[in-house]
């Protein structure tokens, strides 16, 4: 029954303010979880306010600092933790800069290792915990054209992921992670109007997109956060280790 699912459970999500992230925190709330639903932008954050939902608190947490990860989850003490935040990096391996390089490993991938190690020794006392980690069907699970910095990231994330489930799989503890095709969010209009900017015309930066998935759509954030609350919920409870794929097919051919 809807508002059962995650009832009593307590629910940290990164990158909350906008896309899959806020998306999740509000399936998660709506599923009777208590969500904290954290970003380092206060002012997208603050429009979860609007949704005006009594089960989800707001703070600002930035995946990046220690210092913010330790007390955010100090604050929120999970039982669900999910590790939205991510930045998708243009270009193939001779574009990329080290910076580019060591941005992106620290926000999409080192953020988790900083929320897991906070997290973790709560779980593991309660001896229930489910860890769900934002990955890409661009990864380990397939190539994208000009994601090279990216689609590294997001395979280190299954390795870091499979890591943590086999170390924790006899205490309680599960970890996951989701592997999305291409998902209509703030910044995937961004990306849109960037290769709009470079073809001449969004019209075709849209056809470009579109027609990479087999279905002929992208994917909502809500269609993403419905496997959250899955993975997040009793339900999923045989399940740990595991990239979960949800693109449209588009690695299914
Ligand atoms: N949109 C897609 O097509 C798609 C597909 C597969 C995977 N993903 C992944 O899903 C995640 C969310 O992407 P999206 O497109 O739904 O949202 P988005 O990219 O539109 O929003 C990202 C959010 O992350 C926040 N953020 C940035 N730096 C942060 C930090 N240091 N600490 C905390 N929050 C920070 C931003 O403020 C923003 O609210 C990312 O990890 C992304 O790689 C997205």
């Amino acid at each position: 029954m809807p508002g059962q699912r995650l009832t009593g459970k307590r629910a940290l999500v990164t990158a909350a303010g906008q896309g899959i992230g806020r998306a999740s925190a509000l399936a998660m709330a709506a599923a009777g979880a208590k969500v904290f639903a954290t970003d380092i932008n206060a002012e997208t954050l603050s429009t979860i306010r609007d949704a005006n939902h009594e089960n989800i608190e707001i703070f600002e947490l930035d995946a990046r600092s220690d210092d913010s990860v330790a007390a955010g989850i100090a604050q929120a003490n999970p039982d669900i933790l999910f590790n939205c935040a991510g930045f998708v990096h243009h270009g193939t391996v001779l574009d990329a800069t080290d910076d580019e390089w060591d941005f992106a490993f620290d926000l999409n991938v080192k953020s988790m290792w900083r929320t897991i190690r906070a997290a973790l020794p709560g779980m593991v006392e309660r001896r229930s915990g489910s860890i769900i980690n934002m990955s890409s069907a661009c990864s380990s699970v397939i190539g994208a054209p000009n994601r090279f910095i990216y689609g590294t990231t997001k395979a280190a994330v299954i390795g870091l992921t499979k890591s943590v489930a086999v170390d924790y799989v006899a205490t309680g503890v599960r970890c996951n992670c989701i592997c999305p095709g291409t998902v209509e969010s703030p910044s995937w209009h961004d990306r849109v109007d960037a290769l709009g900017k470079q073809l001449g015309s969004k019209e075709e930066a849209l056809k470009q997109f579109v027609s990479r998935q087999p279905m002929g759509r992208v994917a909502t954030a809500e269609e993403i956060a419905a496997l959250v609350v899955y993975l997040a919920s009793d339900e999923s409870a045989f399940t740990t280790g595991h990239p979960h794929i949800i693109d449209g097919g588009w690695s299914g051919q």
